[in-house]
């Protein structure tokens, strides 16, 4: 049976290329996008037009995902065009970047509500339809900044850190019901973001930082800014690889990033992995065993 996917935030980036990737696979594709008749209408022609000259099934869903309203509205659309929704890829997310304490409380708020209140939000609306099919596949864009706490990065890396838990916990608590929960765990990639990303309000308290931010900063995105970066098509063809992958063994986490970026952060996961097992065997929760299946397999390979 032919699967549906949305992907939220797809005007570029990741999404972007992750929707156009699924659907060049096969899948009936839903990307996933705030004031699709705004702002964002050229990337919503583009996708458009792109469906047309390659027979896609691809179509743009409006979704802000901090708005309940456009959320359900739009988990509603897509149940109602094709009766199932198999995939959501919870990619929308922006960055904030500064000095802990140069942040307002408003800022924080912002950063938390769609990076981390959104996601709960769109999977929310969308469980009982994937719990009514008996099957389904929530799957979080994290970062390697949610395995390891970098500064100038701490409150974005904080919403991913809560990622990760929360994906952890949905595939505990969604496995008695064939759902899966993974995370995507990127390093650093070339896209949109960074142009995009929010400043820590606070200026005069940032200006106190300056010379450890450049001195963090310079190295931290050298391979970014390099003649040779990372092509942000790899996280795209991680997801749709997670996709495939059979429904109760697909990996928990997987990391996307260069060499550099790769080994600690993949370290992280594999000490969490068999930590958290041994917790439960000790505790003999053998259904929390079964839920970190797909590790095991990762880890085999
Ligand atoms: N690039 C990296 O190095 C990197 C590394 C690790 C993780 N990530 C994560 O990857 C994901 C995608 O980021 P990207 O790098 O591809 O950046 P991007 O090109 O800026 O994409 C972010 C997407 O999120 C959307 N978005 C933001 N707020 C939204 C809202 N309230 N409702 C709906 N959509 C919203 C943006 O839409 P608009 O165009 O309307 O703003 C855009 O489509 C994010 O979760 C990010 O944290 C990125």
């Amino acid at each position: 049976m032919e699967q549906t996917i949305l992907v939220t935030g797809s005007t570029s980036g990741f999404g972007r290329l992750t929707v156009e990737t699924l659907a060049r696979q096969g899948y009936r594709v839903f990307a996933g996008m705030r004031a699709a008749a705004g702002k964002n209408a050229p990337a919503a022609e583009e996708l458009r037009a792109l469906a047309q000259r390659e027979a896609l099934a691809l179509q743009i869903v409006e979704i802000d995902v901090t708005d309940d309203t456009s959320v359900e509205r739009a988990i509603a659309v897509i149940i109602e065009t094709t009766g199932r929704l198999d995939v959501v890829v919870n990619n929308a997310g922006v960055s904030y970047s500064g000095p802990l304490e140069a942040f307002t409380l408003e800022q924080v708020q912002q950063q938390f509500d769609t990076n981390v209140f959104s996601v709960l939000r769109v999977n929310r609306a969308a469980l009982p339809h994937m719990r009514k099919q008996g099957s389904g596949l929530l799957l979080q864009i994290g970062s390697i900044v949610g395995r390891l706490a970098l500064p100038f990065l701490g409150l974005y890396g904080a919403t991913k850190f809560a990622l990760e838990g929360l994906t952890e916990s949905y595939r505990y608590e969604l496995a008695p019901f064939g759902i899966d929960a993974a995370i995507i765990e990127p390093g650093t990639y070339p896209t949109p973001i960074s142009a995009k990303r929010q400043i820590a309000a606070d200026t005069e308290r940032a200006a106190l930082y300056q010379d450890a931010i450049a001195a963090f900063a310079t190295p931290f995105n050298a391979e970014n800014r390099s003649a040779t970066p990372p092509d942000p098509q790899e996280v795209a063809d991680a997801v749709a690889s997670v996709i495939a992958q059979p429904a109760g063994e697909r990996p928990l986490h997987t990391v996307v990033a260069t060499v550099a970026q790769r080994q600690a952060p993949q370290a992280v996961n594999d000490a969490v992995t068999q930590a958290t097992r041994s917790f439960f065997e000790t505790l003999d929760l053998p259904l929390a065993t079964l839920a970190l299946k797909g590790e095991k397999e990762r880890k085999r390979t």
